[in-house]
Order: C-alpha cells, then sequence, then structure tokens
C-alpha cells in the first residue's frame, strides 16, 4: 500500500486485470461506446513499450513528415492519448494550462479526420467498436524485463513510486502495478495479430532496424515513402533528438506538474535510455529467473517470444 505515495488509489478499478485510478468510472462506459472511424489510426500500448517513438513515427509518415508540427505541437495533441483525462483527473489543472482540453474523450471526439489515437488501455477497455470499423491499429510490445525497469522509473515520476525496483518488480509479476496484467494487455492483441487491420511491433525490432520498422508502417497505412524520407524520419527521431524534443519529451508537462526543472534535476526522464538490455545492469539474477520463468509460463503455445536480450 506505501509503494505508490500519492496514488494508492490507482489500484482501485478493474482489480485483478487492468488497474486504474477509480476516476476511471467516470470515462469507461464513454470510452467503450466511443465512436470508431474507418480512417482513425490507433497506436494502443502497454506503457514503457517504445509507444512514443512509435506515435511520432506513425504521425510522420501520416503528416507528410510535418517536421515542424513535430518539434512544435506537443503529442498530446496531434495523437491524444484516450484516457489522459481518466489517468489525470486528480491533476486536470495540469491538463489545463497545457492543453486546449478538459476532456480528452470529447476533444477526440471532435478531432478531424484522420486522426491520431493513442491509448495504454487493453482491448476490453477500448472502444468495443474497433472489432467492427476495423481502423488501422499498431501495438507495441516489449520484452517485460526491460519494459519493467523503463516502468519502474516512471512510477517514480508519475506516482511518487518509493520503493526498490525489487520490491517493485515482484508487485508487477502480481500484477498489481498501475495498469495490471501486462499479458491480458499483450496477449489481447497478439491474438488478433494476423487480422489485416493490426500491426504488432516489438520494441527490440525497432531498436535492431529502425529504417524497417518505419517502412512496416508506411506499408500498413498505404503510404508511399521513399528511402530518403524514411532516413530522414528515423534520423530526426533518434533516442538523442526525441530525447531533446520538448513536444514529445514530456519535459514540460512533468515540470508544470511537478515544479520547473523537476524534470532535469530527478534524472528520471520519460525518454529515458533507450537501450535494449537494460535489466542486465540492475536486476538481481533471482529476479531475472523469476521473470523468465513468468514470461515461458505466460507466453507458452501463444507463439509470441521476446528475444533475448
Ligand atoms: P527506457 O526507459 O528503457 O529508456 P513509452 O513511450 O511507450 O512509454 O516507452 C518509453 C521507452 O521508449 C523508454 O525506454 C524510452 O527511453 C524509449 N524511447 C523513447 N524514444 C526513443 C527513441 N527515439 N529511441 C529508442 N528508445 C526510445
Amino acid at each position: 500500500d506505501k509503494a505508490f505515495g500519492r496514488d494508492n488509489s490507482f489500484l482501485e478499478f478493474n482489480p485483478g486485470k487492468c488497474l486504474l485510478p477509480p476516476s476511471h468510472t467516470l470515462f469507461a462506459e464513454r470510452i467503450l461506446s466511443f465512436d470508431v472511424r474507418e480512417d482513425d489510426i490507433w497506436l494502443i500500448s502497454f506503457p514503457r513499450t517504445g509507444s512514443t517513438w512509435c506515435q511520432e513515427m506513425i504521425w510522420l509518415l501520416g503528416n507528410d513528415l510535418d517536421f515542424k508540427s513535430a518539434q512544435t505541437l506537443p503529442q498530446q495533441i496531434r495523437a491524444p492519448l484516450l484516457e489522459l483525462s481518466s489517468l489525470m483527473f486528480q491533476h486536470k489543472d495540469v491538463l489545463q494550462k497545457l492543453f486546449p482540453f478538459n476532456d480528452t474523450v470529447e476533444f477526440v471526439d471532435k478531432m478531424k479526420s484522420p486522426r491520431f489515437i493513442k491509448s495504454h488501455l487493453p482491448l476490453d477497455l477500448l472502444p468495443t467498436q474497433l472489432d467492427k470499423v476495423k481502423p488501422k491499429i499498431i501495438c507495441t510490445m516489449r520484452n517485460p524485463k526491460d519494459m519493467i525497469i523503463s516502468f519502474y522509473h516512471y512510477c517514480r515520476i508519475f506516482h511518487d513510486l518509493s520503493i526498490p525496483l525489487e520490491d517493485f518488480c515482484d508487485l508487477f509479476l502480481d500484477d498489481s502495478t498501475p495498469m495490471g496484467s501486462v499479458w491480458s494487455h499483450y496477449l489481447g492483441f497478439w491474438n488478433k495479430r494476423h487480422d489485416e487491420n493490426i500491426l504488432v511491433l516489438k520494441y527490440e525490432d525497432m531498436k535492431k532496424d529502425s529504417a524497417g520498422t518505419i517502412r512496416q508502417i508506411a506499408e500498413h497505412l498505404g503510404k508511399n515513402v521513399t528511402e530518403k524520407e524514411i532516413g530522414d524520419i528515423k534520423e530526426f527521431l533518434s533516442f538523442s533528438n526525441m530525447r531533446e524534443n520538448k513536444a514529445c519529451n514530456l519535459e514540460v508537462f512533468i515540470d508544470t506538474w511537478k515544479g520547473k526543472n523537476y524534470y532535469k534535476r530527478s534524472g528520471d526522464h520519460f525518454i529515458r535510455k533507450g537501450i535494449v538490455g537494460d535489466w542486465k545492469n540492475v536486476m538481481s539474477e533471482e529476479m531475472a529467473e523469476k521473470f523468465d520463468k513468468w514470461i515461458e509460463e505466460n507466453t507458452r503455445g501463444t507463439g509470441l517470444n521476446f528475444e533475448e536480450v
């Protein structure tokens, strides 16, 4: 209970599956019955799987490589997180200071087509129309051993997490961290990976071959793109460039919320390290073994695997 400083209540909505703040009840029905459009482009992911990076690839491909807007307009405006108002309900003032919306569900509902929409919700909490209307959907996934290290740092910023990494890992293995079960999230989409409108990408592949990933997304979206343009996108979205880009590094967002210069002072950056295999630097051997066993048990027979890194 003491793990999440300001935010024990985060774990109250939908226990055992997707843990969200109780304020999600105010949005849940509206999200489930949300009007989906055929030309929407959805990015759906468990947090810390490379979704901000992937979202930039998608948005640039869908917007004629508008690098200028990608540097000046926050990603939250170009491709809003549908449930942001639910997650930030206790901190509406932060959203109001920064963005032209009080309510992200309403804002996204009124956006002009084609809409770029992001969500961290699992399939069963997302609009039921996704299945019927079948807009383009892209999902990112990542080896849980790396994802958890990244999530630990994220929760320190966003949920005042104050426990050691090992304890956090145990909570995660018990599906008891914000957003709950990573497997119910991953497998919901993994099992639909053969649907024509769904593209599943893994962070490890995005790192290994960013150009190939951009090409794959372009193909999925039906966009013609030259090799030169792919190279330009790749370069624009290099880790070091993205880390400096205030339109997607959340520096302004976090400083508005936590106080000026918090971002630089804390060292817990949203765009943090950007490597594969960071778990090896910080995870005990015993914990890594627990993870391996847990990953094996939860992916057995599903065809989902994560390259050993
Ligand atoms: P790390 O914390 O391991 O560095 P999400 O956007 O889904 O929350 O995922 C965040 C993770 O993606 C973070 O991982 C972040 O650093 C990484 N990331 C963001 N932009 C990246 C980029 N351009 N290249 C590589 N990794 C990136």
